[in-house]
């Protein structure tokens, strides 16, 4: 089975021995935006959703699986730029091609830019390996790796030095340099929402006709655009056959400091919508606190208990039984 997890080892029998620990790295961070991006979704990015190959046994061609692409070519072909700009390669270094030419209006090009052009090749011929099909899935899979690292190429930054008489700024050199990753995924976690949805899975033959028409369809789409296949199945429930743990047992937020809209409808989300009931529990945190520094040389710390209250997603049963019963005993005291 080939896999994120096992790029590592793939990577080993290929003629890019050199680049195979950040290859490594960078599909781990696709897969740490991928959790980070969905943490409060039904859909929350599990490790079975992980398998990037065609020939894993869940082939699921919907607007997941799409972000799941998109995301780890995108953190390969990352990693292996930002790698490159640090020296760790010897055959590879800044991007200084179109250095002293006019970039435009009071500048110039110059400095160090990050080699995306680099990390775009490498990414493409270790990820895209992964794809040995020839049908509908596996052209939307090679399009949302496209997508991936069209993203990291869309949200770099032009970042300018001032010459001139001390400081005047008269002329500025300017450099091209990656976002934080997070950017991306910020990126990526928008082109999901508007993921196009291409027709292709009926009459889903291998015939020459047929892979015509796939190419037709997808040669028309552009390569920023994440696409799927499939509609996505109901996160919500429980699915042992898809791999999918259902929305039961997660856990919510409803309070904190700075939360996101997104973040504050999380238990509507994941219980309500989903005819699950919200338990609140509490439980007691233990911590080191009021740290004193006594000379010399030791520091003393005191225990705070703090109690944190938690929400998680439970049947709805239970609730309702339990409020059933709580009524019949306020009924039962006014009688007496
Ligand atoms: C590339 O960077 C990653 C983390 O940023 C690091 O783990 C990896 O070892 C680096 N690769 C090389 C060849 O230096
Ligand atoms: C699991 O998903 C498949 C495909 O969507 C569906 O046919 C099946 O009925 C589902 N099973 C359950 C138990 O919901
Ligand atoms: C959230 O906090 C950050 C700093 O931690 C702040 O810059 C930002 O404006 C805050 N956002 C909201 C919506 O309060």
């Amino acid at each position: 089975k080939l896999s994120l997890y096992s790029l590592n080892a793939l990577s080993l029998q290929s003629a890019y021995l050199m680049y195979s620990s950040s290859v490594a790295a960078g599909a781990q961070s696709g897969i740490d935006e991928c959790k980070y991006q969905f943490a409060w979704d039904r859909w929350n990015c599990p490790e079975r959703a992980l398998q990037l190959s065609t020939h894993s046994g869940l082939r699921s061609a919907n607007r997941e699986t799409a972000f799941v692409h998109a995301i780890s070519s995108a953190g390969v072909m990352y990693t292996l730029t930002r790698n490159c700009s640090l020296g760790d390669f010897e055959n590879c270094g800044c991007d200084d091609t179109r250095n002293g030419q006019l970039g435009g209006q009071g500048w110039l090009w110059g400095g160090c830019s990050d080699n995306v052009g680099f990390g775009e090749a490498i990414s493409k011929q270790f990820v895209d390996a992964l794809e040995t099909g020839q049908d509908a899935r596996a052209a939307m899979n090679l399009h949302n790796n496209e997508a991936g690292r069209k993203a990291v190429k869309g949200t770099m930054k032009r970042t300018c030095k001032c010459h001139g008489v001390s400081g005047s700024c008269t002329t500025q050199t300017c450099w091209l340099q990656l976002p934080e990753f997070r950017e991306v995924g910020n990126y990526l976690k928008e082109k999901y929402h508007k993921a196009l949805k291409v027709d292709l899975l009926r009459g889903a033959g291998n015939s020459a006709a047929n892979r015509g028409a796939v190419a037709e369809t997808f040669s028309a789409i552009s390569k920023k655009e994440l696409v799927h296949l499939e509609d996505s199945p109901n996160y919500c429930l429980e699915n042992k056959t898809l791999g999918l743990q259902g929305t039961e047992g997660r856990e919510c937020i409803k309070k904190g400091k700075n939360l996101s809209k997104w973040e504050k409808r999380s238990c509507k989300r994941l219980c309500g919508e989903c005819g699950l009931a919200v338990d609140e529990q509490k439980a007691e945190m233990v911590s080191s606190c009021n740290c004193k520094f006594h000379w010399c040389c030791a520091v003393k710390c005191e225990q705070c208990r703090k109690t944190v209250t938690k929400y998680f997603c439970v049947k709805r049963e239970r609730r309702v039984k339990n409020e059933s019963t709580s009524r019949k005993n306020i009924r039962l005291k006014k009688k007496h």
